[in-house]
């Protein structure tokens, strides 16, 4: 039988060029429509939480919603939600962190979390792993713990990783899909 990361990147379409130019784009709409395939993506990134012990998910706007709504039901934990700025009501902490292409602002709810809460953050793609960055230190603002941050894709030239590895203080990291 094809291992699952092979299976599952048949799925991901290249998209040169977009949303900008020297932007490569990861087109996964069609593993999305897929529901075996969507399913077994769930189940991968929901055997992440499982065996990090995991209490909460926090997924992020935009594309991690799609994976982690799906994973914190499949876990049967509760999802909080980073979102980007001006979204949210009440108090909530806030960075700005660096993305491929430009800026953004990412924001937690003061309350989401609970001081105890073991979180794994998940996301569809690191790249650089700023994202990832500005969301592990929000949870952290939210006084709960970064247990594990998860993908479905790593595109491993982008050293992400590495750049996770050496100020996440060893969190793991896991991707589904390595590209
Ligand atoms: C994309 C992707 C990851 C992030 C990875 O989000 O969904 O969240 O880039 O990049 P990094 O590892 O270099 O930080 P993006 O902000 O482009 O848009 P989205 O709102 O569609 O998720
Ligand atoms: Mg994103």
């Amino acid at each position: 039988m094809m291992p699952l990361a092979t299976w599952l990147a048949g799925y991901i379409r290249d998209v040169p060029d977009h949303p900008y130019p020297g932007v490569l784009f990861k087109d996964y709409a069609s593993l999305l429509a897929d529901p075996r395939a969507f399913t077994a993506l769930v189940d991968a990134l929901a055997d992440v939480c499982r065996h990090r012990e995991a209490t909460m998910v926090v997924g992020l706007e935009a594309r991690g919603f799609l994976l982690g709504a799906p994973v914190a039901v499949r876990s049967g934990l509760g999802l909080a939600v980073i979102r980007k700025s001006g979204k949210l009501p009440g108090r909530a902490f806030r960075r700005v962190y660096e993305l491929e292409y430009g800026t953004d602002e990412f924001e937690l709810q003061c309350d989401a979390l609970r001081p105890k809460d073991r979180v794994v953050v998940v996301d569809d793609v690191l790249a650089t792993g700023g994202t990832a960055l500005a969301a592990a230190s929000l949870v952290s603002e939210a006084g709960a713990d970064v247990v594990g941050v998860a993908f479905m894709l790593e595109l491993v030239a982008l050293s992400g990783r590495r750049r996770l590895a050496r100020d996440l203080d060893g969190v793991p990291v896991d991707a589904v899909i390595n590209a």
